[in-house]
């Protein structure tokens, strides 16, 4: 399907450095896009892949080096001037105006709105160009109203509308299902057939192997090389993005677990427009156990996790914790029974984007020792505290008085995670807990979350990747519209067979 890109540079960045705080985010960094091709940029979380994309993008202007645009030096003073001369950029965190439909974020920021630009033209436009790159949307549909997935093709078809010639996606796939991601992957090699250049971040490897041509690593700032992605196996991609071999930690077989600590009984959650999201769902939970919760997303995931941890009051069932109903308790009162919550937002609701990092790991626990003597609470010990989780669950980036939440995507899913731990969890929920992690982070949030599993802790996993859950779960339950359509050992689960019961359909009873 790769055909070979011309030869012609598209972009070409030499010597770029950009500092933060003085953390060097770049550090002489070069990089050589080809006009045609698709460019994977890999490297760990923190490697500087979105500061060098924004860079490009005129969010930000390097402190030195140039940046070449088709043979001739170019400085973006912003996004605008970058996307007037056909260069655009999908952010990590999309940039949509949630109360505004598709077609008014199309007229947003273009250089005709006003003049010639009007409301019928561009919905012709918007779904004209829907159709020639498979990405379906309404144009009259509200931001809010569409999932992510969607949002994210209004994102790219709002640049192509623009006629950019560079598309720089900044991990697309992290909030795509399977499919979706396949269909993206159509949607970039159209691009490229078409002489356009399309910057592809991501962590997944199968991912770069698939879809790219060439692929360019970043290590601490540093680029570490280039390769023709033919030339080189996702091995040797992992061992120059970590700089040693990595093995994915996968989970050994249990025969016995302990007691049953979470007792899921018939539950009913609402969904937000009335209609019921969680329609009777039934499980057990033992110590030790990790139960995968596979589906599309949307069909319960949020309301069953909300429901869970006190966040939805459920409309009927039972959540019984260790033998005691914890079904219309708070939320404190969930964090006193010990039962740990990472949620699918990491700053929406996760961390409090503008606290520390020490702030944040406290956040769960300053109501109690060290944190608080009494009714004092002790300036030290969020220091002292802050400090040895940060050294022991390896969060880097950290520095006194930063807000959390410039800090790059996998450490801030690495604080999330050992705050959670650092309560002594009988319980763990999890929402996809390696989503957008790089290999280095994703072995040790798994480690992480293994070494409490043979602590005894009770684990629920909700996630939308496959790889994520197989290598995890223990037990496999599939739901679909709010109700649980499948459950399987995991030694009898395959991709395959979890991905026919999440579309709903139905399998045949074996004779
Ligand atoms: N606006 C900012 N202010 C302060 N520090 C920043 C800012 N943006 C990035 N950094 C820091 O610069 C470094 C590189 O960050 P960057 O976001 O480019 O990494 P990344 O490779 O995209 O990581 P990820 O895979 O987690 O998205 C990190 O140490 C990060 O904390
Ligand atoms: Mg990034």
């Amino acid at each position: 399907m790769t055909q070979a890109p011309t030869d012609t540079l598209a972009v070409e960045l030499c010597g770029v450095d950009k500092s933060f705080y003085g953390v060097k985010a770049n550090d002489n960094v070069d990089f050589k896009l080809a006009q045609g091709e698709v460019h994977a940029l890999l490297g760990e979380n923190g490697a500087g892949k979105s500061t060098l994309c924004s860079i490009l993008a005129g969010l930000y202007r390097p402190d030195a080096g140039d940046v070449f645009f088709e043979g001739e030096e170019v400085t973006f003073k912003n996004p605008k001037e970058a996307l007037a001369s056909g260069v655009g950029m999908v952010y990590q965190h999309f940039r949509l105006v949630s109360n505004l439909t598709v077609a008014e974020n199309f007229a947003l920021g273009h250089p005709d709105t006003g003049v010639r630009l009007n409301q019928k033209e561009i919905h012709k436009a918007a779904r004209e160009l829907g159709e020639k790159y498979d990405l379906p949307i309404d144009p009259a549909a509200r931001i809010w109203q569409l999932s992510v997935g969607e949002q994210q093709r209004v994102e790219i078809l709002k640049l192509l509308y623009r006629n950019v010639k560079i598309l720089i996606l900044d991990e697309p796939t992290a909030v795509l299902t399977p499919q979706e991601g396949q269909a993206l992957f159509k949607t970039m090699r159209q691009m490229a057939a078409e002489g356009r250049s399309v910057i592809f971040v991501s962590h997944k490897l199968d991912e770069v192997k698939q879809v790219s041509d060439r692929v360019t690593v970043l290590r601490n700032g540093k680029t570490v090389g280039g390769v023709a992605t033919a030339d080189a196996d996702t091995r040797e991609l992992a061992r120059m993005m970590v700089g040693r071999d990595l093995v994915l930690p996968t989970r050994d077989t249990v025969e016995d677990f302990g007691d049953v600590m979470l007792s899921v009984k018939d539950l009913h959650v609402p969904g937000d427009r009335g209609l019921e999201a969680v329609r009777g769902m039934s499980f057990d939970i033992r110590e030790g156990e990790v139960i995968g919760i596979a589906g599309v997303s949307g069909n319960g995931q949020r309301e069953l996790a909300y429901g869970l941890v006190g966040l939805r009051k459920p409309s009927a069932g039972s959540v019984v914790l260790d033998g005691a109903d914890i079904t219309n308790n708070t939320v404190l009162e969930h964090i006193d029974a010990h039962q740990g919550y990472v949620p699918q937002s990491r700053l929406g609701m996760g961390l409090a984007p503008g606290l520390t990092t020490d702030e944040n790991l406290a956040l769960k626990a300053y109501r109690s020792p060290p944190y608080s003597k009494g009714r004092r609470l002790v300036a030290s010990a969020f220091r002292d505290e802050g400090d040895r989780i940060v050294d022991e669950y390896d969060i880097r980036g950290v520095r006194p008085g930063l807000p959390i939440r410039l800090l790059s995507g996998g450490n801030l899913q690495k604080a999330l995670v050992a705050r959670e731990i650092e309560l002594e969890p009988k319980v763990l929920i999890l929402r996809s807990p390696t989503r957008g992690l790089d290999v280095g982070a994703t072995e040790q949030v798994r480690n992480l979350i293994l070494k409490e599993r043979a602590r005894g802790v009770a684990t629920l996993l909700i996630s939308e990747d496959l790889d994520e859950l197989l290598a995890l779960s223990d037990r496999l339950l599939v739901i679909f519209e709010g109700e649980i359509v499948g459950e399987m050992p995991a030694e009898e689960a395959t991709a395959e067979r979890l991905g026919l019961l999440m579309s709903g359909q139905v399998e045949e009873a074996s004779a």
